[in-house]
């Protein structure tokens, strides 16, 4: 009985409450807990697999996805696909399914939350209070900068972007943004201007980045642009690491071209513990936590199963990346 039911291969462990009837509607095979990707255990069952379940850190190659002629549906619990070979999917006939809009408010909250403890150095102050270097109240110690009349630059204002720029416009922040296509009608619901990636980085105190990941936003923050940024500017990074060059932008924190980072993402992800951004003072490091909210993950779960489902029972994923597949 067991056997006549699909096979789906899962790259992680979930907690039972949030995998809705997968278990029961398929042959489920999980894989290692230490190891990501499709590891030696999921790789052998390539050939009779109809699903694939993966997080966004699973890489999910061409040449993998053409070992497997029975897949359906290749269904990732994140909104960002960069690391699925979408293409070789889409001329596959295979639906890519992921999870948009469910995690906006939570990475734009933790998007503030770390812009907010980078511009008043709440891991530094915080630190020393613990060493016992808070011995007074110091007129000059901990200083950080006002968001109040700043101006805050987004690149990329889809939906996380833009619910950023609603949360800084809420502390009085001027917002301005570049996108790759004009929106009128977030330049007034915002209040925003919408300009040059070349004016966003020489105007911006804060620079907040909020594009996918694709060929040409790969190092798009390089030597170049942290040249043209304030020396007061503050970077914050909470799409993906590879936008920013790491070289370049440890350069940038230690000859102070610019004032402190905050980064939920990194290049290489995991960043080692022994990697020299995590020596400095003036770069705050999270280990990509935006959608890491209880409800958001739960969601996030459930949602990638219905795609999962949807693809093995041949109707079209209610959340696909490559619809034009149906066409
Ligand atoms: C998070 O980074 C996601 O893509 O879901």
């Amino acid at each position: 009985m067991k056997n006549s039911k699909p096979l789906v291969l899962m790259t992680y462990e979930l907690p039972e409450n949030w995998m809705g009837d997968l278990l029961n509607q398929f042959n489920v095979i999980k894989g290692l807990p230490d190891q990501r990707g499709l590891d030696k255990n999921l790789i052998i069952h390539l050939d009779q697999v109809e699903g694939i379940l993966c997080l966004l850190d699973d890489p999910l190659p061409g040449n993998l996805l053409k070992k497997a002629p029975k897949l359906k549906v290749v269904s990732t619990m994140a909104v960002g696909v960069d690391n699925i070979d979408v293409s070789t999917c889409t001329r596959l006939g295979i639906p890519v399914g992921h999870t948009p809009g469910v995690l906006t408010e939570g990475t734009a909250d933790l998007t503030v939350a770390l812009l907010l403890a980078v511009c008043r150095q709440l891991f530094t102050a915080s630190k020393d209070a613990r060493q016992g270097h808070w011995t007074n109240w110091d007129p000059t110690g901990w200083l950080g900068v006002d968001l109040k009349n700043s101006t805050v630059g987004i690149v990329g204002l889809g939906k996380i972007g833009t619910a950023v720029g609603e949360r800084l416009k809420g502390f009085g922040a001027n917002i301005i943004f570049t996108n790759r296509s004009p929106l009128p009608e977030k330049i007034s619901s915002l209040n925003a201007k919408q300009v040059s990636l070349d004016e966003l980085l020489k105007t911006s105190d804060f620079i907040c980045l909020h594009t996918p990941l694709t060929e040409k936003t790969i190092n798009l923050i390089d030597e170049k642009e942290f040249q043209i940024m304030k020396p007061s500017a503050i970077l914050i990074n909470a799409a993906r690491g590879p936008v920013v060059n790491t070289s370049a932008l440890l350069r940038a924190l230690k000859n102070g071209q610019i004032r402190a980072a905050g980064l939920d993402v990194t290049d290489p992800e995991p960043l080692p513990p022994d990697h020299p951004l995590f020596e400095l003072d003036n770069c705050l490091i999270t280990p990509h936590i935006g959608s890491a909210t209880i409800q958001t993950r739960k969601t996030m779960a459930l949602m990638a199963i219905e795609n999962l489902k949807a693809g093995i029972m041949g109707t079209q994923l209610p959340f696909c990346v490559n619809p034009e597949i149906y066409q």
